[in-house]
Parts: structure tokens; sequence; C-alpha cells
């Protein structure tokens, strides 16, 4: 298999770009499906909340590579990682595309990109994910429980949230994709519907408030979805001045910092905004230095 190594300013050092041959392609939602790509040279290096472009080898239209999170990695028969895995819904031309894909076809990947959620906090961790937003998360679970290691040199967190809570919305019954996977982890998993068919009939927003009223230990919060899902998440958490990192979902061109599409208003520590790249400083960011609103 060719690797190779992407050397770009303010890239992750580690990144590779790689054909990469699909091995399991099976359906997680309506839509919503999960791919697994032979790649260890990205397996080894991504952490949790990192992401890799994709695109199609053979064809130009669609011409540019799309961003996907983590889902999570896999390992071969000694226990070494082997490829990665992400979740996908279908919305347009790649996506699309990416259906149609048979175990044994190829793509062309990138990766790992982005800097990914920050190591395990302590104390109770809530997740609030919408819709696919809920991918990044299973990776997040499973290092923070002790259950995988990330990275090279390997992430070994320093300490364990003592308890977890994912606050996962969707909009009907039908799009729920993965919740016994999060399940069998053995931590709380609360759902939320938009039209009342499984969980809470209301946003995920409402399960969130919920969660912080609880208030029994300190929180932080970990987000990913729809930005005006992120955006409601983040006046929460903000009001509650509770730590929390908001993952976004900005469309990119290249993901390696170079064409500037992908750009967000960050603020500075002087209180004015700035753009940044969100696939080279993001996508994950604290979410009091995101502005929604300028
Ligand atoms: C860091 C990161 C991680 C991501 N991880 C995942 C993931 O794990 N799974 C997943 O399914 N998706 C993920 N996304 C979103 C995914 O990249 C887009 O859904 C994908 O680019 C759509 O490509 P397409 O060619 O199928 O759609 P297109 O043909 O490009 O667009 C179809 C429609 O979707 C809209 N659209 C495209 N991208 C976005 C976007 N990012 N936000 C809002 N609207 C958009 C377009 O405006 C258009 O209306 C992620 C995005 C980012 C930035
Ligand atoms: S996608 Fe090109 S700079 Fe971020």
């Amino acid at each position: 298999m060719t690797e190779t190594k992407l050397e770009l300013p303010g890239l992750v050092s580690t990144a590779v770009q790689q054909m990469a041959t699909v091995v399991e392609h099976e359906a997680m939602a309506r839509n919503t499906w999960r791919m697994r790509l032979h790649c260890p040279a990205i397996a080894r290096q991504i952490l949790p909340g990192q992401f890799f472009m994709i695109r199609s080898p053979d064809r130009t239209d669609p011409l540019l590579g799309r961003p996907f999170a983590l889902y999570d990695i896999y390992t071969d028969e000694l226990g070494q990682p082997a490829g990665i895995e992400f979740g996908y819904v279908v919305v347009g031309k790649m996506t699309g595309l990416l259906e149609s894909l048979k175990t044994g076809d190829q793509v062309e990947v990138w990766g790992p990109l982005g800097n990914g959620f920050p190591s395990p906090p302590s104390g109770h961790l809530v997740i609030a994910a919408g819709g696919i937003g809920q991918t990044p998360f299973l990776a997040v679970v499973r290092e923070a429980l002790g259950r995988r290691v990330y990275g090279n040199p390997a992430r070994i967190p320093t300490q364990k949230p003592s308890r977890i809570t994912l606050c996962y919305g969707v909009r009907n019954i039908e799009f729920l994709a993965a919740v016994e996977t999060f399940r069998a982890e053995g931590i709380d998993v609360r759902i939320s519907t938009d039209d009342g068919s499984a969980g809470h009939h209301g946003y995920v927003t409402d399960l969130v408030k919920t969660v912080l009223a609880a208030g029994d230990t300190p929180v932080s919060l970990y987000c990913c979805g729809p930005e005006p899902m992120m955006r409601a998440v983040s006046k929460l958490v903000l009001a509650a001045n509770i730590p929390s990192w908001l993952s976004l979902e900005t469309p990119m061109a290249c993901g390696f910092g170079a064409c500037f599409s992908c750009v967000t208003r960050i603020r500075q520590d002087d209180g004015t905004w700035d753009y940044r790249r969100v696939c080279v400083e993001g996508p994950v960011f604290p979410a009091d230095k995101i502005v929604f609103d300028a």
C-alpha cells in the first residue's frame, strides 16, 4: 500500500494520504451507514475527534474530498490498529457515492486531520450529540473508560470521568444510530426525537438542561451536531459556566489549511474575534471561543 506523507504548514505532522480499501459497509439507520476502511497508517495515529478527508480516486465529480470524523479504529488479529471506521448520512454527491461502494472498492483518504477532543476530563462528562454528530463520541467514550488507546505515541489519560451521559437527539426514530453500541459501553444514553417517536419528545437541548439541572458532580461537556443545535447548547453551557468543547462541521475543501474555505469566527484573548481555519485549529474549540453571533 503506498502512503504519501503530507508535509504542509499547520498540518498534523503525521498525516498521510493513501488509497484505502472498503472492508465493511453496513446500514446504521435510515440513510445512515458505517464504513470501515483498511488504512493502518491513519489508524495508528488518530485521536478521538480528529477527522480525515475522503475522495473518489477515479471521479472528478465530486472533485473535492469531504471530511468525516473518526467513529473508531479497528484492530487486526495481533491487536494492532488496522483501519478506521466512520458513520455518515447521505446528504449529497459524495455521501451518495459512498453509499454505492462495496467491500473491495477503494477510496483516497488523507489524515489524521484537526485537533480532536482533549484528553478525558474527570467528573461527570456530558455529551450532546445531534444527528450524525454522535459518531465522534464512540471513540471519546472508549478512551475515557480506558477501553481503547489512541494516538502515536499513545495518549494515556491521566484521569477518568466518574460518569458519562450521552444526550442524543435525532429527527425521528428511523435516524437513531448505534444506540445499543453506546449503551453496551455502560454509559447513560438519553434519547430525544423531534416528533416524539422515541425517547423525549423535543430537542436534545431539553435533555442537556435536565442533566445540568441535576448538577451532582463537576461537569464538562462535549458537543457535535448541526449548527443551530450547537448554538443552543453553547448558550446553555456558557450561562452555566461549564467547561465545554464543540466540534464544528464547517464545510471544507482541502482539510489541511491551504484553501481557507473553512474559516469560523474565534474570540481572541483581547475580546475581539478573528477567523480561524476549522480544519487546522479545530474542528474542536472551547465553547467560549466560538462566536456564533458577531
Ligand atoms: C470535521 C468534520 C467532520 C465531519 N464528520 C462527519 C461524519 O462523521 N459523518 C457525516 O455524515 N458527516 C460528517 N461531516 C459533514 C460531511 O462532511 C458533509 O455531510 C459532507 O461533506 C457532505 O458531502 P456531500 O458531497 O454528500 O454533500 P454535498 O453535495 O457537498 O452537499 C449536499 C448538501 O449538504 C450541505 N452541506 C454539505 N456539507 C455540509 C456541512 N458540513 N454542514 C452543513 N451542510 C452541509 C450542502 O450545502 C448541500 O445542501 C463532517 C464535517 C466536518 C467539517
Ligand atoms: S478546508 Fe482548506 S483551509 Fe480548511
